[in-house]
């Protein structure tokens, strides 16, 4: 078994120095947008509140969601320049300081490279790369960057589940046992094409459960050793016409300190039936990750917890801590480390599905 750090040692370039702040000529951060479609226009809503920070550029390869994005930052009183071709943007346009890159995940590993050759800092979206050696290479380059990277698992920065979380790292509930999620409702979005084949987001479990084994992981602090699962298409079978991807699976982790993982997902839960539950169990007491509650084992009741900015969009406060982070305060909470973790656990998960076995961390992670 590797330990947590090991993973990525053996990824970065012996001697490469830590991630470091680039400079930026002022205290302002120029932002610009590649992918501005489902989620890019979503995080460019949030970036516009976001103090301190100006859109100076955004590029889609549709010129109309470009013009759009451009608009929304007109709107917000700003002034965007608009790109079709990232590349030619990032050669042309030299105020931009960072990227918020939301590019389909197909496009991850190249696109990251690519940005933080040029020593922007990058906002980038999940899951970090297709492959366990591409994450590998994402990793190399984020460690050897001059800029900052920060991976877009913005649950970790959800008032709730952060402030569950340091609840949970302080030690207030004791050991951590078990944690049990589920994420029961419909279907992939249908007017997105590139969702519906494994071959463009490497089915569902890297491409959407990754969020839920993120916080997971986090919450028991080191990868999993062996995945058990199982998985399929049991509804929409061909639907719509060429789908590859499944539409449910269950999986079971084993951690190295005997803690587990049990995740359920699908997509034909009637609406309100189940919904999501993100649960951790430890010796002294249980929590609901969703809601900041928790449960001492002794007491009947539950015990909200005082979370500040609870109301805030866990997105806004990705991006906030983003433009933090980069001005040199803070370490990412979703470092390239945690980002590859997440998304190598995934990885490991979907072969257990499609082999119908046992699979370990070591002969994913490539005994790394
Ligand atoms: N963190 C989250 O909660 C969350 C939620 C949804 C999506 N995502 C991630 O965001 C990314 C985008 O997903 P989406 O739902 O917005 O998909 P989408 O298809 O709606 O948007 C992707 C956009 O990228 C553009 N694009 C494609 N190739 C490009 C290129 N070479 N240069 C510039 N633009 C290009 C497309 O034209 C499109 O507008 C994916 O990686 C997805 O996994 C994350």
């Amino acid at each position: 078994m590797t330990d947590r750090r090991g993973f990525l040692k053996s990824a970065a370039i012996a001697g490469a120095p830590a991630i470091l702040p680039a400079q930026t000529p002022s205290d302002t951060l120029r932002v610009a947008f590649v992918g501005v479609g489902n989620r890019g226009s979503f995080l460019l809503q949030n970036m516009l509140r976001v103090a301190g920070v100006r859109v100076v550029a955004v590029c889609d390869i549709l010129p109309d969601r470009a013009a759009a994005a451009a608009k929304a930052v007109a709107d917000a009183g700003g002034n965007a320049r608009q790109w079709t071709d990232f590349r030619k943007m990032l050669d042309q346009q030299k105020d931009i300081d960072a990227v918020v890159l939301a590019t389909p995940d197909f496009t991850h590993k190249d696109f990251d490279l690519a940005i933080l050759e040029v020593g922007k800092h990058l906002y980038a979206e999940k899951p970090l790369a297709l492959t366990v050696d591409d994450c590998k290479m994402v990793a190399r380059a984020a460690a050897e960057a001059k800029g900052v990277f920060q991976a877009g698992f913005q649950l970790r920065h959800d008032p709730r589940r952060n402030g569950s979380m340091k609840f949970i790292h302080s030690g207030g509930m004791g050991k951590v046992l078990m944690c049990h999620g589920i994420r029961h409702g419909g279907d992939l979005p249908r007017d997105i094409p590139w969702y519906f084949d494994k071959k463009n987001n490497g089915d569902i479990v890297v491409d959407q459960g990754i969020h839920i084994l993120d916080l997971f992981t986090w919450a028991i602090g080191a990868h999993p050793v062996r995945a058990l699962a199982s998985g399929g298409t049991n509804l929409f079978i061909d639907v719509p016409p060429g789908r590859t991807v499944m539409d449910n699976y269950n999986l079971i982790f084993e951690y190295p300190g005997g803690e587990r993982v049990n995740f359920s997902h699908h997509y034909f839960d009637p609406p309100g039936f189940s919904g999501i539950q993100e649960r951790v169990f430890c010796a002294g007491g249980a929590i609901d990750l969703v809601q900041a509650t928790w449960i001492p084992r002794d007491k009947r009741g539950a015990i909200k917890l005082d979370v500040p900015d609870e109301k805030e969009d866990s997105t806004y406060m990705a991006l906030k801590a983003f433009a933090e982070n980069v001005r040199g305060k803070k370490t990412p909470l979703n470092s390239a480390e945690s980002g590859v973790r997440s998304t190598v656990q995934a990885i490991m998960a979907t072969k257990a599905i499609y082999e119908k076995r046992i699979v370990t961390w070591d002969e994913v992670a490539g005994g790394a």
